[in-house]
């Protein structure tokens, strides 16, 4: 593309091979991207377009990896590629360059979700490859790449499973490889002929020959229409279900955003029958606006760890005029405890805090108590059984009744908002007349908002007026707590 480059991209765009965009376009777009107010400065973010789903998630040689769902040329869900990002502790990203692009047959319109996984061969991605036949019908299969010793993806000539068996649309994707037994499992999100959403499940002794062993069985609830990005890991010997299933009922579980992401903890699984035995109860992975296509993770270094997507299909943010959108979370780690999953940024993001602020007994005079210079920051607040008020982060507004069991984030105040669809506010119930801590991280446009050291979380973003890094409580008693500085370096 030439002169027309800078026109707004649609539909027509949407698979256009990426060498037809000129250097100078990019170059235009990324430094576009670069002085964004928004741009996140502890997320993993675009460097430019568009970036969803997490993908990828391992340790090797010593780094952590991560890939994300990228199409660098704009912010629509165009052509998508992988994009790698490295990091030596989980909060410090490196950009990488992108890792696969979608240049076969297989995966013409796109290279699909997936992730990773180490064995002695080396660093191993699976993805799904999108594309279309001659009717322009979608056609889904999944495929296999093995890092080389230059830290080069190569792909294998053709699809490890070649698409989807008897009886399943080719909305088929999104496959999660794990180790099990001697050999390994892989789960796709899945639907089935009739319109309703399932999980596939593989099994393979080598990594190349894939066998179909049948649905994923997991519950009795109809799964919505489509199944995307499904996860098994295990946290206490427990299996934990994770997936996005689209179109679920509100009678299997209420859910506010427009797609969900769920979870399911299972009492074990069992492989010869391919189930799930669980009490059968769905949450919400995530309380807040925007979260969806977590990936998790059995690190090797035993913990779950987890990252997701903030955003949402079909959902923009204001900074489409600005060429970018989105970004992903904090890698959390997962835990059991008192009968609950628990989420909380992983213990590496302790050291993003820099210059600490205490406040002892803060007033609740609905006065600034804090005014930082950027607004990249954590606020940890101790809440008294008896709260009741409302802390505002530059608009956002944090409304607490504890002696309820209440807390809400609302976030009608604030300038700019993503989808003015989308609901303003959400609510999560804590224990009634419970001590009570917050600990908010808020990255410019992003906030991640972790109750009782991840009992519930609150995930989104927000668009505030610049320069308002400033943190006010009103309410019917004094808190205390402290904040931190976060910095790019
Ligand atoms: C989820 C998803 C996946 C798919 C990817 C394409 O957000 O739709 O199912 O693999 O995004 O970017």
């Amino acid at each position: 593309m030439t002169n027309n480059e800078n026109r707004k991209l649609d539909d027509t765009d949407r698979y256009r091979p990426y060498d037809q965009y000129s250097q100078q376009y990019l170059a235009q777009l990324t430094e576009q991207t670069e002085s964004s107010a928004f741009r996140p400065v502890y997320h993993i973010s675009p460097q430019s377009g568009l970036l969803n789903d997490p993908n990828g998630f391992v340790y090797y040689n010593g780094q952590w990896r991560l890939f994300y769902q990228a199409f660098p040329y704009g912010p629509i869900h165009g052509l998508k590629s992988w994009e790698a990002v490295t990091s030596p502790d989980l909060i410090h990203w490196t950009h990488c360059g992108r890792a696969l692009s979608p240049d076969t047959n297989f995966d013409q319109r796109g290279v699909y979700s997936g992730s990773a996984l180490v064995t002695e061969s080396g660093l191993h991605l699976f993805y799904t490859g999108n594309s279309a036949d001659e009717n322009q019908k979608r056609l889904s299969c999944q495929m296999h790449a093995l890092m080389d010793k230059n830290g080069k993806f190569i792909k294998d000539p053709g699809p490890i499973i070649s698409g989807p068996p008897a009886g399943y649309t080719a909305h088929f994707r999104d496959p999660q490889v794990f180790r099990y037994d001697q050999g390994y499992r892989m789960i796709i999100g899945g639907q089935r002929q009739n319109g309703e959403g399932a999980i596939l499940i593989y099994r393979s002794y080598d990594l190349r020959k894939w066998d179909f062993a049948g649905e994923l069985d997991f519950t009795d609830s109809k799964m919505g229409y489509m199944i995307e990005c499904p996860n098994l890991v295990w946290l206490d010997g427990r299996p934990l279900l994770i997936c996005c299933p689209q179109g679920l009922s509100q009678n299997t579980l209420a859910y506010k955003n427009n797609y969900p992401n769920v979870m399911l903890v299972g009492d074990k699984y069992i492989d010869e029958t391919n189930s799930l035995a669980s009490d059968g109860l769905w949450q919400n992975f995530d309380e807040g606006f925007e979260y969806y296509a977590a990936q998790a993770i059995n690190a090797a270094d035993g913990r779950t760890l987890v990252v997701g997507w903030i955003g949402l299909p079909d959902v923009e943010t204001p900074t489409r005029t600005e060429g970018w959108a989105h970004c992903l979370s904090l890698v959390c780690e997962l835990r059991w405890q008192d009968g609950t999953v628990y989420r909380y940024p992983a213990v590496e993001c302790q050291s993003l805090r820099g210059q600490r602020y205490d406040f002892n007994s803060q007033p609740a005079d609905g006065l600034a108590f804090i005014k930082l210079p950027d607004d990249c920051y954590e606020l940890e607040v101790y809440l008294p059984p008896e709260a009741r008020g409302e802390l505002s982060l530059a608009g956002l507004i944090v409304r607490l009744d504890i002696p309820l069991g209440q807390i809400s984030v609302d976030r009608s105040m604030v300038a700019g908002t993503c989808d003015p669809l989308v609901d303003t506010s959400r609510t999560v119930k804590t224990k009634a007349g419970a001590k009570t801590c917050l600990n908010i991280f808020i990255d410019r446009s992003v906030f991640e908002i972790f109750i009782n050291y991840g009992e519930k979380s609150i995930t989104g973003r927000f668009f505030p007026a610049q320069g308002q890094g400033e943190v006010t409580w009103k309410g019917n008693c004094e808190i205390l707590g402290a904040i931190w500085e976060i910095s790019a370096d």
